[in-house]
């Protein structure tokens, strides 16, 4: 079983600073550095490391050459990646002294992801296929019919939340991958309080399986017969760009390997508790190996 991911890939622009920016205020940064990212991207190559098959399906510009490269590095497929006329996507990132971020994020060539690059990439899905998308792409409504009329499960991480959400059809998507902010949006609980969105998921969705991640809260997996809570493992916080669609890679990744769900979400939070504990988005997902060798020192 393999994973098509159909997302995004942006040039991640980091500044290090002592508080985010107030509006009307300018601030120095402290540190400046640009690293590989998007939501598509950190999710391709946190489904690599930890060992599943890959598939990227995107759109960068002539300046997107470091993100080929990074995804062909850690093992994914790439043919399905055009380079297009323009700039790649880029995100203006804060990170604070307490490893937290704020966001902006510029569509670049992310948003001339066509229908016919869509009908092209899912030629190549096989019945039982795992076809991955987040909302930082265009199309992603048809390219989520695409896949599911050529045989795939449907994994949606529906992030960011926008506008363009209401266009993606949620009653075909097989495995939800959300925070409560996410999960509130997309089943119209009226609170982000977890037990509430969870009650909403399940009545919305009662077909889905759904993983709830509740940041330093730890994280649910739920579906028709199971519920299931993950703790987290506590690590100093360095920086938490990245650390969800770690979580994320790992996740669906252990669903092709055909793990037990206990281990599957451990191995996610794992993972995703060594992407907190390092700098940048991409440099920060690690390696099946290093999170062997996480879970063996944190037992
Ligand atoms: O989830 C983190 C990612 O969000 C960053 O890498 C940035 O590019 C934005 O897509």
């Amino acid at each position: 079983m393999k994973v098509l991911n159909i997302g995004s890939l942006n040039i991640d622009r980091v500044y290090e600073v002592e508080h985010f920016v107030k509006p009307g205020e300018t601030i120095k940064t402290t540190h400046y550095s640009e690293a590989c990212g998007g939501k598509g991207l950190n999710q391709s190559i946190a489904l690599a490391r930890s060992g599943a098959e890959v598939y990227h399906v995107g759109a960068v510009g002539a300046d997107g050459g470091m993100l080929l490269d990074v995804l062909k590095t850690s093992g994914v497929h790439t043919e399905g990646v055009r380079i297009l006329p323009g700039a790649s996507g880029h995100a203006v990132i804060q990170v604070d002294v307490s490893g937290q971020n704020n966001i902006i994020i510029c569509g670049g060539a992310n948003d001339s992801v066509s229908k016919e690059m869509i009908d092209e990439a899912v030629k190549k899905i096989e019945t039982g296929d795992i076809v991955l998308f987040q909302n930082e792409i265009s199309n992603v409504g048809y390219a989520v019919r695409a896949a599911k009329e050529a045989g795939a499960k449907v994994a949606l991480n529906p992030s960011p939340i926008n506008e363009n959400l209401a266009s993606i059809p949620m009653d075909l998507v097989d495995y939800f991958l959300v925070n409560e902010i996410e999960g509130k949006e997309i089943s119209g609980a009226e609170t982000e309080e977890p037990g509430i969105v969870m009650e909403g998921l399940k009545k919305k969705f009662p077909n889905a399986a759904v993983v709830l991640t509740l940041g330093d809260k730890g994280s649910w997996y739920f579906d028709r017969g199971k519920c299931i809570r993950q703790e987290i493992y506590k690590v100093k916080t360095v920086d938490t760009t990245a650390a969800g669609d770690t979580f994320c890679g790992y996740f669906l990744s252990g669903i092709t390997k055909n793990m037990e769900m206990h281990e599957i979400l451990k191995t996610a939070s794992a993972a995703s508790a060594i992407a907190v504990s390092k700098k940048g988005a991409a440099p920060s997902i690690p390696t099946y190996e290093e999170v062997e060798e996480f879970l063996k020192e944190n037992q």
